[in-house]
This record gives structure tokens, sequence and C-alpha cells, in this order.
């Protein structure tokens, strides 16, 4: 659910017609919607009301400083898995006891970063990062808590490019390995075992993926606990889909109808990562149909914003929803739509059947909220776009449009050069 509507035929942002969006700040723009954040939010936190919990917002999806705000406010962490993130997030007022480190390539100074910080755990990935982040935590004179991830092997049954949860994945530890890796964490002096993590893939649209690899790792737990490792946090990763097309994802409800029964009882703190599930529809991308060509085969609708902006559609083949800001009644044609940059997999779309879009009009590429804006860049020499938050009938500029001048900002031409 999100509040991206027609109202007489026009597309709304909550209470805001798009129209006025754009005459304010120019195409392509990123708008985010305030209370369908806050919906899909508070979507887990109903849902797993009933054991204690803390969600640690996935920020790769989205990062902008004032999403992160929201998640804060209400009470949410961060998953991070830079120092760079964690720099985000603590500017955007994220408490540190409520941020978890992931990722298999953490660097020293990454670590150290953390450690000072005092986030609440380092999800490790795998022996050498332990041992380092021992050695980091000993010359700190610190002890660094930790989690390790396990990779359950299981398949999450979604796009391969986002599945991380099978053995042939580089993510975590397999799951045979896990014990012996939690005798060496709990051995080492400056490292204090708090803590189990798993996160199977993104965009899995079945509860199913979820209960078995949480068996697997309750199993894991309680071998732990013979041996007289405690876990406080069973960290049960992100990953939950969301509507694109003609997906339809369980409600984090359901998903915490399944795992809830398997939880009680348990001197558990849960933790969630979820990103997309958050983020993904509460954000669109506004673009200008810059022309018109008709090919041979298909049309070609070639719009202001390209792969730099908006970068799933060509990187995993993803299927956004594209709609035209001012709807009505149109024949309909069959093309591809694409952006500006050179390259054959710039585009939006392909093969696709939409109305019959005219030079100059604005259209709405949907779910575009999570890795979106996070995943752009400047290729083709392009300023990465605004983004906008709207709050029922208020606008926010949260990102300005980057200038020319921010293109060249920290390059050098060297001395011999000139
Ligand atoms: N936790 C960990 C450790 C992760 O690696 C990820 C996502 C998440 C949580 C959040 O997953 P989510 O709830 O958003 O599914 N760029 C891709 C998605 C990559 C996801 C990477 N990890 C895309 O645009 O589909």
């Amino acid at each position: 659910m999100h509040y991206f509507r027609y109202r007489k035929n026009e597309l709304y942002a909550e209470d805001i017609p798009i129209r006025e969006l754009v005459s304010e700040y120019d195409t392509p723009l990123y708008v985010y919607s305030y209370n369908t954040l806050t919906r899909h939010f508070k979507a887990y936190q109903d849902a797993f009301n009933g054991i204690p919990h803390i969600i640690c917002y996935a920020m790769k999806a989205n990062s902008n400083k004032a999403i992160l705000r929201i998640m804060a406010n209400l009470g949410g962490g961060a998953d991070i898995v830079s120092g760079g993130e964690l720099y985000r997030a603590l500017k955007a007022g994220v408490k540190p006891r409520r941020i978890v480190f992931a990722g298999v390539g953490k660097r020293e100074d990454e670590i150290e970063y953390a450690l000072q910080k005092g986030i609440l755990m380092f999800n490790v990935e795998s022996e050498q990062e332990l041992l380092k982040i021992n050695e980091v935590a000993a010359r700190m004179s610190r002890k660094a808590a930790v989690a390790l991830r396990i990779n359950p092997d299981i398949d999450p049954e979604t796009h391969p490019y986002i599945s991380t949860g099978l053995k042939k994945h580089k993510f975590g530890i397999p799951i045979e390995d896990a014990l012996q890796h939690y005798r060496l964490a709990s051995s080492l002096e400056n490292i204090d075992v708090v803590g189990v993590h798993k996160h199977i893939g993104s965009q899995i649209t079945q509860v199913r993926p979820f209960v078995e690899a949480l068996e697997r790792v309750l199993v894991l737990i309680d071998s732990l606990k013979k041996e007289g490792i405690e876990i406080k946090y069973l960290d049960i990763g992100g990953g939950l889909g969301i509507q694109y097309n003609d997906e339809s994802p369980p409600h984090p409800r359901q998903l915490a109808k399944g795992l809830i029964p398997l939880l009680k009882g348990r001197d558990l703190t849960i933790i969630m990562e979820p990103g997309r599930s958050i983020a993904g529809n509460a954000g669109i991308l506004i673009t200008k149909v810059l022309y018109i060509k008709q090919g041979h085969e298909r049309d070609f609708v070639i719009v202001d914003a390209g792969m730099n902006d908006l970068m799933r559609p060509t990187l995993y083949n993803a299927y956004h929803h594209i709609v035209p800001v001012k709807k009505g009644r149109r024949s309909k044609i069959f093309a591809d739509i694409v952006g500006p940059i050179c390259e054959s997999g710039d585009f939006l779309a392909r093969g696709r059947e939409i109305p019959a879009v005219k030079q100059g009009e604005y259209l709405a590429v949907m779910s575009a909220g999570a890795y979106g804006f996070s995943m752009s860049s400047n290729y083709n020499s392009r300023p990465r776009v605004a983004e906008v938050l709207v709050k029922g009938a208020e606008h926010y500029l949260i990102r300005r449009r980057e200038t020319y001048r921010d293109l060249t900002r920290g390059e050098e031409i060297p001395e011999f050069l000139k």
C-alpha cells in the first residue's frame, strides 16, 4: 500500500499533484511519501509487537538522511555495511546501540570507527574478519560485540543476483562450520559473542524460506547453549518482497505469524533488517518524455531519466510499473522506455505496452524508493537528481539536484599538465 494515487486523472503524492512538484523541482525527480514510509515501518512494529525486537532499517535501500531520521524517530535502528553508512546513520540521529554492521569486507578503519561509536554488534562473515575485529578491539582496549552471519543454505527463490543464503554465495559462514567458529569467537579475549545473524536474499515473496532458515538457525542456537554460549540477539535479516508487478508478497503480519510461534519462550531479542519493504513502494521517479522515436519493430520513448538514475531495470531486468502523470483515454503503443545514456542497456522498460504518451509529458516510474537513488551514479556526467519528501500537503527538498560544479568537485589537474 502506498499514497501515490490518481485524483481526477492526475497522479498525486499524498495530497500534492506531481505536476506541482515538477514545476517546483524539475525532473528527473525522486518523490517519497512520508506516510507510506511510516506506515511500512509501523507494519513491522505492530506485527512483532508480541516479542522483544529492534527494526534495523537496511539503509542501503535508501540512505537519505531525512529518511533515516524518520526511521530513528519511530524508534528504528540501522543495518549498515560501510563506514560511510555509519557516518550517515549517526548524522541522521540513529542511536549507535541500534546499529548492526554487516558485509564481507569490513576494513580496519571501519571496524575501529564502529567500535569507537559503540554500535550494537558486528555481523561477522568470516574467521579472518573475526580475528581482525578481535585485534582492533584489543588495540583499543574494548570488547567487540559480535554475531556470526550464518549461511543456512536456503533457496529464497528470488533473482539470482539478490539471493544470498546458498552455499555458493560469498555471504556468511556455512551452517555446518558455525559451531567451530562460535567456539573460536568465544575464546577470543576481546570478542563478546552476543548474536546470530542470517539474511537469505531480497525480494522474497513467500514466508516459507524465512521459516526454514529460522528453524535451522534455532537448532544452532540450541547447540550453542549446550556449549555454554548464550545468544541474546537473533538477527533474521531483511528480504521481504514488495509488489512491483503481479507479485503478492506477504505482509509483515504474515511473516510474524510464521516466525513468532518458533520464537515463543526463548529469551531472544529479534533484530530485523527490512529495506525494500519499507522504502520500495514509498518512492517514485518522475521523468519527462523528451522525444518519441518510431522504430520499425517498436517505438522508443526517450525520457530524461537514465540507467544512472535507476539501475535496477538494466542490472536485474527488474520490472517497474511506468504510468503517465496525467491519465486520459488514448490508444496503446508498444515501446521501450529509454534514457539518454550511450548504452543499449539504458532502459527503464523494454517491450512494454503503454498508453501513447506524448513529447513533453511526465511519467512516473513506480516502486523506485528502494535501491533507486542509493544505486544512482554520475555516469555520462549526469548530475544526480533531486529528492523530495511529501507529507500530506507539504513537500520538502531532502537532497538538492547536483550541479555541474558538483561533478568535478575533488578532481585535480596535476601540475605537469598545466
Ligand atoms: N540485510 C542484509 C545483510 C542485506 O544484505 C540486505 C540487502 C538487507 C538486509 C535488506 O534487504 P531487503 O529488505 O531490502 O530485501 N540492489 C538490489 C537489492 C540488493 C539487496 C542487498 N542486500 C535490488 O535493487 O533489488
